[in-house]
């Protein structure tokens, strides 16, 4: 089924924020300077401190599309505005986000900063409204953007189209619960189909993703774009997040800036194929560092999607309890395997050409060792290594 569009606009008593939204991002475009932080974004973001006064939360919760939308205005606003202060001034974030934000944030159970939700999956509308989305996967825009660029367009959407081309695969492994529950002859022959499809698709994934090198150039992410996208976690100043408002021993724990690796599609299909077993094989270097950061990341997901997650964890019959009973059936849970491995290979030459080859262009021009941190903080060389030779270990031999 076609997700439902996410909405544009929270209702009129909340036109303040929005209209702060859609001053920080003209502010970047009527500079026409689209690198880097401008003079009109720091200027913006003092004026919301001046101007927005706290608004009342309740009539956002009746709704849940309003309370998402509430969370990705606030979350955007608020990245404006710190990364819009210079390096060495400290980050206070002004009363009238901290405090209407925390209250959204508890009601949709996340943390207080910018999501994969917020910037991918609620962050999208129709090119040609009259249109579908699937199965062409162009008629696609993304409705708020840092620098106002293709570039970072393309990066949000590639991500977007992947999530529509998992559709399929959530179906899948649906069906796949259904069949193993029946478990005769012909569920274990339908399993098996399914999981031939599964590859595919997740083939197709991984050609989507190589899409990504069409639109989205790898020194303006990494200069222009990823910036914006920092937690408190990969903050090279090392600067703590202060929240005007609250008291210290609300302060969240959880700050890291957004990635992928909140992507619940993901998530499923290493909890369908039972590769998140392997977490604690001897020898993945790093292993234990790496479940713990994908566990982190459930707690930036929609809640929704993690109660999802659990409910597919808790399967009565875990395939790969039923695999072996079958020669085809096993080849084909290996061909899943193996096509998930290949998307993490080629998932790690993007994270190469985006981050860590324009990092070492940048070290040798500005003679700076830059950080090399993933914006959800991880060490990210390692860590993506360990989660590829998890996957690799799922193979049954
Ligand atoms: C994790 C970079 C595109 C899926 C990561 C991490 C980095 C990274 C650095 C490590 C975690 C962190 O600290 O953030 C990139 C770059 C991309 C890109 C530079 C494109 C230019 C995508 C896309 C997807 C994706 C389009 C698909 C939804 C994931 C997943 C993880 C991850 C699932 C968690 C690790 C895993 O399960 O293998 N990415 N990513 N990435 N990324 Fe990407
Ligand atoms: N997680 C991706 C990065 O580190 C977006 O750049």
């Amino acid at each position: 089924k076609p997700p439902q569009l996410p909405p544009a606009r929270l209702p009129l008593a909340f036109e303040a924020w929005e209209t702060a939204l859609d001053e920080a991002t003209a502010a970047d475009l009527q500079l026409g300077d689209r690198s880097g932080i401008t003079q009109a974004q720091i200027d913006a973001s003092e004026t919301w401190r001046e101007r927005l006064s706290v608004l009342e939360t309740t009539p956002l919760e009746r709704s849940e599309t309003d309370l998402r939308r509430a969370h990705l205005v606030l979350a955007w606003i608020m990245h404006f505005y710190i990364h819009s202060l210079p390096p060495d001034v400290p980050i206070v974030v002004p009363a009238p986000v901290t405090i209407p934000h925390f209250k959204i944030c508890a009601q949709l159970q996340l943390p207080p900063v910018l999501t994969y939700s917020d910037t991918v999956l609620y962050n999208w509308r129709l090119k040609t409204p009259s249109r579908r989305v699937t199965p062409a996967l162009d008629n696609l825009v993304s409705n708020t953007l840092f620098t106002g660029t293709n570039d970072e367009q393309e990066f949000y959407l590639t991500s977007a189209r992947m999530e529509l081309r998992g559709v399929e695969a959530l179906d899948l492994m649906r069906s796949t619960m259904d069949e193993a529950f029946v478990g005769d002859d012909i569920a274990m022959r339908r399993i098996t189909g399914y999981l031939e499809r599964l590859a595919v698709v997740i083939d197709d994934l991984k050609t989507l993703l190589a899409g990504v090198r069409d639109g989205c150039d790898p020194s303006a992410f990494y200069n222009d774009i990823r910036p914006w996208f920092r937690g408190e976690d990969s903050d090279p100043a090392k600067r703590r997040w202060v929240f005007e408002g609250l008291d210290e021993e609300d302060y969240p724990t959880e700050l890291s800036g957004p990635s992928a690796g909140q992507s619940s599609l993901i998530h499923a299909l290493d909890v369908f194929l039972g590769v998140h077993e392997f977490s604690h094989a001897p020898g993945l270097t790093g292993s234990s560092k790496s479940t713990a950061f994908l566990e982190r990341m459930q707690s930036y997901m929609p809640r929704h999607h993690r109660n999802f997650l659990t409910h597919l964890s808790v399967n009565p019959r875990p395939l790969r309890g039923i695999v072996e009973s079958d020669e085809k059936l096993l080849a084909a849970y290996n061909l899943a395997i193996q096509a998930l491995k290949r998307l993490r290979d080629y998932h790690i030459t993007i994270v190469t050409s985006y981050i860590i080859q324009p990092a070492r262009r940048k070290e040798k021009e500005t003679q700076q060792q830059p950080a090399l941190k993933g914006t959800g903080g991880t060490d990210l060389a390692k860590f993506l290594k360990a989660v590829r030779d998890r996957t690799a270990a799922a193979v049954i031999e």
